[in-house]
């Protein structure tokens, strides 16, 4: 028999279904509960919540756990590319070969934006931030896409799937060298997908980019690791728009938004500022983690905490090794590497961060990859946003799937004045 919770309100008790997902996590289901029992739960910032019942990503938050469709994170560092890996979540198990063929084939064949859309990007100023300029033109694409328009349709799903996919890492790379006044890369059918993007980033009219394979590698693995992260800020807000039954590019775009914040993906943008600023300073970030314990003052040590993990993030642990790796083959040293090491040793000792369980998270070390691949610091949330599209995806699939799915529509507990009349503004108090 399955198990039930019992509410008491008013002298009267209610029988709730408790559900419980494969990985042990157990939920009361409150479904029917303003129906019965005439009242609603509140939870502000969600963070008791489960807004659906998903099959993509499994995290255990207190043991440090990620696994895509149950493969764990590591193994798919290791083994797996990103592409594959995208697949892996928007279809639910590992591809074989030919499937693996048509989807290269898919992003190969999408990978041109329409010509006239090169003239969306000259209306932007030179300094406009490119995730402004990601979201505006994700949106724009769907415009020269009619079928689009039309709504979800599973037959048409892998084209739109692959189309974003493969659109968004070319509006990417067109985006940055607009502003830098570069002119536009073309991407080359010969490249798979990550060297693609770099091609189309750092190559000129008159030379290519030299495309190392360890370069390659830790930018793939980058993709990968934030390929998916279940109900966080970006895709619930991917899932509500995808629930109102708006289009892949429409919910994408509103993804890219949401993803924007520093505390949610701009966070590794907002890493590299606070090391730079330390560095600049002088000081060996002793000084700056103690105004982040002074609760007076509103710093935060970026890349640290994470709603979900009481742990260490594993893709940070990752990461941190491939930072390593990187840095090595590369020959390269970076001032802010060391900063960021003391600055972990010492808040992994510290009581302030010990206490409340805050741990390195995603992007504590993704900045200082990419500043060694040579990506400006303002691209940064974009290459999240890029490796995040297949996650995006899977999400909105599973919400267009749903049997009998209603659109999202949250309830509140209503504080403000009850009822007031109307004052003409000739007797209104100055
Ligand atoms: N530095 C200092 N203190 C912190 C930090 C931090 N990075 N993160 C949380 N805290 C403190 C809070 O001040 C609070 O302290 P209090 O209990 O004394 O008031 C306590 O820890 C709990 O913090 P909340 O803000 O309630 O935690 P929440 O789950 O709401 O926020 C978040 C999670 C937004 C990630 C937060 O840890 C943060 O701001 N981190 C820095 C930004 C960041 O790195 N974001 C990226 C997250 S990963 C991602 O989106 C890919």
């Amino acid at each position: 028999m399955s198990e039930t919770a019992k509410l008491e309100l008013d002298g009267k008790a209610y029988q709730l279904p408790v559900i419980v997902g494969s990985g042990g996590e157990r939920a009361l289901d409150i479904s029917s509960l303003r129906q019965t029992a005439g009242c609603i739960t509140l939870d502000d910032a969600y963070a008791n919540t489960g807004a659906c019942q998903s099959a993509i990503t499994y995290i255990d938050g207190d043991q440090g756990i990620l696994r895509y469709r149950g493969i764990p994170i590591e193994e798919l560092a290791e083994h797996s590319t990103f592409i594959e890996t995208a697949f892996l979540l928007i279809y639910g198990r590992l591809p074989v070969r030919a499937e693996m063929r048509r989807l290269s084939d898919l992003l190969t064949q999408n990978e041109m934006i329409h010509e006239d859309m090169k003239f969306h990007f000259e209306g932007f100023p030179p300094n406009a931030h490119p995730m402004a300029i990601l979201s505006a033109m994700i949106n724009a694409s769907s415009c020269f896409h009619p079928r689009l328009l039309e709504g979800y349709s599973p037959e048409h799903f892998d084209l739109q799937a692959a189309r974003l996919m493969s659109k968004v890492r070319t509006i990417a790379a067109f985006a940055f060298r607009k502003s830098r006044g570069l002119p536009i890369i073309y991407p080359k059918p010969v490249y798979k997908y990550t060297a693609n993007f770099l091609h189309m980033m750092f190559s000129e009219p008159y030379q290519d980019y030299d495309l190392k394979p360890e370069v390659v590698r830790a930018l793939d693995l980058i993709f990968l690791l934030h390929a998916d992260h279940e109900q966080n800020c970006s895709t619930t807000t991917v899932r509500m728009i995808a629930s109102a039954q708006a289009n892949l590019f429409a919910c994408a775009a509103g993804g890219v938004c949401a993803l924007w914040g520093p505390l949610h993906g701009g966070a590794n943008q907002a890493v590299i500022q606070m090391l730079e600023e330390i560095h600049t300073t002088g000081d060996d970030g002793s000084k700056f983690l103690a105004a982040v314990k002074d609760k007076s003052d509103r710093a935060r040590l970026m890349g640290f905490g994470h709603r979900v993990y009481k742990n260490y993030d594993p893709r940070a642990k990752i990461i941190k090794a491939q930072c390593h790796k990187l840095l090595r083959q590369l020959k390269a040293d970076d001032p802010l590497l060391a900063i960021a090491h003391k600055l972990e040793e010492a808040a992994l000792k510290d009581e302030y961060f010990v206490s409340r369980k805050l741990y390195p998270n995603v992007d504590f070390y993704s900045g200082i990859i990419m500043r060694a691949i040579g990506i400006p610091v303002e691209m940064f949330t974009v290459i999240f946003a890029i490796g995040r599209m297949p996650g995006w995806i899977a999400h909105y699939k599973e919400v267009m799937d749903r049997k009998n799915g209603r659109i999202y529509r949250p309830r509140q507990v209503y504080v403000g004045p009850l009822l007031q009349s109307y004052v003409p503004i000739e007797q209104r108090a100055d």
